[in-house]
């Protein structure tokens, strides 16, 4: 497990630039405005820290501990002081209404129970706080690509280390019941990918 676990980490950063290409543009519109303390989960390798504002202190969890050396290297890359925590999303060990802002970048297709990780978000979300986010979601029932998400479900949870590619995110989000809420769904140009649509947007508490 340890090795796997180390294993996808090193996976995670080779992609980074890849990811940078793919969401970057979406990124820096999406965490422009962020402000205060602002939590990340599943913080993975810090892929996101070059696209949030320097002004901001930024606190970052993430249950496998080998992701963490490489948070720590961008941070040190970006001159920044940040803060990386062991972590799971529905046990966040904060106290209520503790962040301006949590950011969650494809991470909510992997928790465990997405509802229990929306209500510790809220949790420690202070009132009118954001929950920003980029998620892929499950293609549209009933169409072939839904189909073949099922289908190649159980590999890629053990491959893509607990990913659901056919989680329909969208909905467990609405039921979260922010105040407001932005959903903007979107798709990118992958040659072959099951792992789509997307949906980005944020939350008010
Ligand atoms: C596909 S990676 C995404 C990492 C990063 N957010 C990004 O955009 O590249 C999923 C991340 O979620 C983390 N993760 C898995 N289960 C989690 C949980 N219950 N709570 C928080 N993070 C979790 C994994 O360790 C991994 O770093």
């Amino acid at each position: 497990m340890k090795l796997y676990k180390r294993l996808f980490a090193k996976g995670l950063a080779k992609g980074d630039t890849y990811q940078d290409r793919v969401y970057g543009e979406r990124k820096e519109r999406l965490f422009a405005k962020l402000q205060g303390n602002v939590l990340e989960i599943g913080a993975g390798t810090g892929v996101n820290l070059p696209f949030i504002p320097k002004d901001v202190h930024w606190t970052g969890i993430d249950p496998n501990p080998f992701m963490h050396r490489f948070i720590l290297d961008k941070a040190e890359q970006l001159n920044r002081q940040i803060d990386v925590q062991l972590g799971d999303t529905e046990h966040l060990g904060f106290k209520d209404n503790h962040f301006d802002c949590v950011i969650s970048t494809l991470v909510l297709c992997s928790v465990p129970d997405p509802d229990k990780a929306l209500l510790e978000i809220k949790r420690v979300l202070k009132p009118g706080g954001q929950f920003v986010f980029i998620e892929h979601v499950a293609a549209p029932k009933g169409t072939f690509l839904r189909g073949m998400q099922k289908t190649i479900k159980p590999a890629w949870k053990l491959v893509a280390d607990g990913c659901r590619p056919d989680r329909e995110l969208g909905r467990h989000i609405e039921q979260a019941a922010f105040s407001e809420l932005q959903i903007e769904p979107f798709n990118y140009d992958a040659p072959v990918s099951l792992i789509k649509p997307h949906i980005m947007g944020w939350g008010i508490k």
